[in-house]
């Protein structure tokens, strides 16, 4: 098996808060100090303008975060860590992806519709206000997802209907020029904590209920006892159930310590004690994190050494060499290169039945793919050491054997697909 890139943005438009640091930060970190992941973490600088016009407020934005993520432990040695506009060739693919989209799938983007609903609401012209950038904002985060070729997208539930964009984006390039794209998914994970803000809504720079994951020690225990409790005397029980305060000292403590929390509940804790509590458990967490932030933050110049030497070596290893070969299997090519046979589009159109694709890696290994008669991917190979095994585990698919053995289903196929295709094939 090659191993799965997981990929996730993150658009430099605020400041990194609390939710932000154990919804998404945190996690990440930690998966990216797994084996076997390959892990690509970008500032999507390209998206902050959609969100914001102030130039100040992007570059702030993208130093502040870039420093919080190195802050809280990412290791730019073991993972791609980058800036989306150190990496042209995404703005490139971005225009070859627009000439595959259909502006009807954009048109239903929740975010675009959204703005018209409330355009129509509000009597004014239906696309009032809307830039090509709002609109386009799922194309480029194809682009974003697509350059790499990743697997998995860790997001937000809220970005589940770009994941899915980018599958369907992925998957008409790859039937007009050929299995170019891996169809990525989107990884929701439900057990990551989605934090209560100040007023026990979700934490949210919308709702200005944030308590800023770097703010001074001072400031976080202001806004800490500035979070809204009921109004229980100390001695009476309190819920934990629907409490702000509980939750945010679970998504810090050990399960342990919750539960003496718990307790503490239970008999009856102020309020004033328990934020004084909440507070000492924040402020041992994020103390050691601060105090490399403000050194980072310090140092602006480390920073963007950091962000350009990782986008130097991902576009010398992925992002042109695979924009070179995009741009050949859509014809924009050299013109003294003589194409080996039909091209790339007459080949994908004239492929109706399902086919087996077998060829090399980088690696040296073999693999195959086996691919519907929509191009879609059905079936991804492990390796094989040599082309021989990849040939007769080939045959062993094509005779209706066990396929897991030999590789995995493309996320969204099931076994009846690739029955389906085998029966398809056997039709011949
Ligand atoms: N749209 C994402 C957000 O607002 C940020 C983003 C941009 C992203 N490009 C991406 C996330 C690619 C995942 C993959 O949260």
């Amino acid at each position: 098996m090659t191993s799965q890139r997981i990929l996730t943005g993150i658009t430099p438009s605020g400041t990194p808060h609390l939710g932000n640091y154990a919804g998404a930060i945190r996690p990440a970190v930690e998966a990216s100090q797994r084996s076997g992941v390959e892990s690509f973490y970008f500032l999507s600088d390209y998206h902050a303008l959609v969100k914001t016009d102030s130039p100040e407020r992007v570059q702030q934005s993208t130093l502040k975060i870039a420093a919080t993520w190195l802050a809280a432990g990412l290791r730019p040695e073991r993972v791609w860590f980058y800036r989306q506009s150190d990496i042209p060739e995404i703005t490139e693919l971005a225009w070859l992806l627009t000439c595959v989209t259909g502006k009807g799938l954009l048109n239903r983007a929740h975010a675009y519709k959204a703005a018209v609903d409330k355009n129509i609401a509000e009597s004014e012209e239906p696309d009032a206000g809307v830039t090509m950038g709002l609109f386009m904002y799922p194309v480029l985060m194809a682009a974003d997802i697509l350059m790499f070729n990743a697997h998995k997208v860790p997001v937000g539930r809220d970005q589940v209907q770009h994941l899915e964009m980018a599958r369907d984006i992925a998957a008409s390039f790859n039937y007009r020029y050929g299995e170019h794209f891996v169809l990525p998914e989107a990884a929701v994970d439900e057990s990551v904590a989605t934090l209560p803000g100040l007023d026990g809504r979700k934490m949210s720079k919308s709702y200005d209920n944030i308590i800023p994951l770097f703010a001074p020690w001072d400031t976080l225990k202001k806004l800490v006892f500035g979070i809204i409790t009921d109004s229980k005397a100390p001695g009476e029980p309190k819920e934990t159930e629907g409490s702000a305060l509980f939750q945010l000292f679970q998504a810090f403590a050990t399960p342990a310590e919750t539960e003496t929390m718990r307790t503490r509940f239970a008999e009856g804790i102020g309020w004033g004690e328990a934020k004084e509590a909440l507070f000492g458990k924040l402020e041992s967490v994020i103390a050691p994190m601060r105090v490399r932030y403000e050194e980072l933050i310090a140092e602006p110049a480390r920073i963007e050494q950091v962000l350009k030497s990782g986008a130097v070596a991902l576009r010398a290893k992925y992002a042109i060499p695979f924009i070179a070969r995009l741009r050949e299997a859509t014809g924009l090519r050299p013109l003294d290169l003589i194409p080996v046979s039909m091209d790339s589009q007459a080949k994908a159109k004239a492929q109706t039945k399902p086919q087996f694709k077998q060829y090399r890696e980088a690696d040296g290994l073999f693999y195959f793919k086996f691919v519907g008669g929509d191009g879609r991917l059905l079936l991804q190979s492990r390796s094989f050491a040599s082309a021989r095994e990849a040939g007769q585990s080939v045959a062993s698919v094509r005779n209706g054997e066990d396929y897991e053995q030999w590789g995995e289903l493309a996320p969204g196929t099931s076994d009846a697909d690739i029955r389906q295709a085998i029966d398809a094939l056997r039709a011949d």
